[in-house]
């Protein structure tokens, strides 16, 4: 089943985020789909304020991996510009999974076979300026 949201700004965006972090566990991945400029990072920045994370959440040009430690440990990648799951699998990918991160991955499309069956899709599409929608599998969808 997906629940649908629709968002008319960054703060709503930031509480749909947050209300979707109450049940994320340690080595979940969480897998943030939508065009560029979609939103995945805004929502990255709502999942970081439930979690107790700190450090900004940007939208690194150059870099791929951020981690970010306080109450939980949340990894934030931005895989744009990787080839393929080896690139993803060099970055550290399982080490991070085995070390209980909550994974979060900005074109996980990138990681192909590395994502795992119970990944939660998190699906951001931008309907208008500050419009958009953000369509989210529910977990029990990936146990089937
Ligand atoms: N309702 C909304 N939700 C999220 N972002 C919004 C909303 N309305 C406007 N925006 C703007 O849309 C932009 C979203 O950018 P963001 O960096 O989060 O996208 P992204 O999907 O991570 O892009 P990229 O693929 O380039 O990393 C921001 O400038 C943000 O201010
Ligand atoms: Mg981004």
């Amino acid at each position: 089943m997906k629940v649908f949201f629709e968002t008319r700004s960054v703060e709503e965006t930031w509480n749909v985020a947050r209300e979707f972090a109450k049940d994320l566990k340690a080595g979940d991945v969480v897998c943030l789909e939508g065009d560029l400029g979609a939103g995945k990072t805004t929502f990255t920045q709502g999942l970081a304020a439930a979690l107790g994370v700190k450090g900004r959440v940007t939208s690194p040009t150059f870099c791929i991996v951020q981690e970010h430690r306080g109450e939980r440990f949340m990894v934030h990648m931005d895989l744009y510009r990787l080839k393929d799951e080896a690139d993803v699998e060099a970055i550290g990918w399982n080490d991070y999974l085995a070390r209980g991160a909550i994974l979060v991955v900005e074109w996980p499309d990138r990681a192909g076979s590395l994502l795992p069956a119970a990944a939660r899709r998190v699906r951001i599409n931008s309907k208008g300026e500050e419009f958009r929608t953000i369509a989210i599998d529910s977990r029990a969808d990936n146990l089937i």
